[in-house]
């Protein structure tokens, strides 16, 4: 595997970007508390409550910039929140008696949690009552609604269960690191999605850029070894996650085929295909994995041309990973064909969403391309000019 240029992990402080508003927050009095960032097996008992009656909270969509499918082989990747487009959840106190029931309001659902204890989201409220102590469970009303389309690649599942993370904390006057509520929805997604690199949820909880190596445990010790920085942490099986800086702002048209795609079944296909071609593949994680490192470089010097070229050449590489489809390739011709700087398909692919690099003077042209080549909708993203925190 080739080496990957390293930086610091992420601090992990609160974001108070998509973070739960409480009742105590809408009075006026918000509490400001010390947050830890202890692995969830070993948190301590939960500190004194300060119950809300009521609390709102959400999360973005992400988009993956480049990388996908390699991260979940140890390979880098990129990923950008997406944060027009949110998922959200609110939480109120019930009747005694009636438990926690859960109204999800875009898939016109709502159960109890107590008769449903297999299901994702009933699963994950369990683990977060269990993770602050909480017993037996409170009586709430958990409403949940997002704008983020289900099974399209913008991390919609991972989205939800974040803000239904973040919901139960500040209701119950706890305040989340973005690491803790990451850790808590990865252990869903795994639930449910066999081997998530742990991407989604890392992104969507810090809400940054972000450049991820999932377990990077063989480049640990060369970390520990180079590293004279006592803010670099190391556990010997987490993510590598690292803020990265985007020098010029550029723009992304979002196409998407209207084709729902569970990710579990392209990341299940590659790793079948994986196993009966274990070299091939790795040889082409390895080229995705060296156009990662550079498109991080492209985008610390603000070289947007270049980003394009990169995002189209990961495409092809998808493309052989076996993961794009007709529709999607369409969508990438047809913006190519109308000027955009590059394009790829974005996510676990086989339908889902495309994403294209495009410039002030080509945007209403690609965008009137996508549509012609059969998107369902046309969206636009700015990704901002950042710089992570020295
Ligand atoms: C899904 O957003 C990205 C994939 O690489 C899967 C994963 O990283 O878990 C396809």
């Amino acid at each position: 595997m080739p080496r990957y240029n390293r930086s610091l992990r992420l601090r992990s402080e609160p974001t108070r970007q998509g973070m739960a508003r409480t009742s105590d927050e809408e009075n006026g009095r918000s509490e400001d508390q010390e947050l830890d960032e202890q692995p969830l097996r070993t948190r301590s008992p939960a500190r004194p409550l300060v119950p809300s009656r009521h609390a709102s909270a959400s999360a973005v969509a992400k988009l993956i910039l480049c990388g996908e499918h390699a991260v979940v082989y140890g390979r880098p990747a990129i990923a950008l929140p997406l944060t027009g487009i949110r998922a959200r959840a609110d939480i109120a106190d019930d009747q005694i008696g009636n438990g926690i029931v859960v109204h999800a309001r875009d898939l016109r659902r709502h159960w109890r949690v107590a008769n449903d204890p297999h299901g994702p989201i009933s699963q994950l409220i369990t683990s977060v009552l269990s993770y602050f102590h909480i017993t037996p469970a409170p009586d709430l009303r958990i409403t949940i609604s997002s704008t983020i389309p289900i099974a399209s690649g913008m991390g919609s599942g991972a989205a939800v269960a974040t803000a239904v993370v973040r919901v139960l904390a500040a209701y119950l006057g706890q305040q989340l690191a973005p690491a803790e509520i990451s850790a808590l929805v990865y252990a869903s997604e795994q639930r449910f999605h066999g081997t998530p690199s742990g991407i989604d949820n890392t992104v969507i909880a810090y809400e940054q850029p972000i450049w991820f190596v999932r377990e990077p445990r063989t480049e640990n010790q060369e970390l520990r070894a180079e590293s004279s920085d006592s803010s670099v942490v190391l556990h010997p099986s987490s993510p590598l996650i690292v803020p990265i800086a985007i020098a010029t702002p550029f723009t992304l048209l979002i196409g998407d085929t209207g084709i729902r795609s569970a990710t579990r079944l392209p990341v299940g296909a590659v790793r079948q295909r994986w196993q009966a071609e274990t070299e091939r593949f790795e040889a082409l994680f390895d080229q995705v994995g060296a156009i990662v490192a550079r498109a991080r470089e492209v985008l610390e010097h603000g070289d947007i041309p270049a980003l394009g070229l990169l995002l189209s050449h990961n495409h092809h590489l998808l493309q052989q990973i076996g993961v794009s489809s007709r529709e999607l390739d369409a969508l990438v011709g047809a913006a190519l064909t109308a000027g955009a700087l590059g394009a790829k398909l974005s996510g676990a692919g086989r339908g889902g969403v495309m994403l294209t690099l495009v410039t002030p003077d080509t945007r209403a042209r690609v965008a009137a391309a996508l549509e012609l080549a059969g998107a369902k909708r046309v969206s636009a993203t700015v990704v901002n000019v950042f710089r992570p925190a020295p």
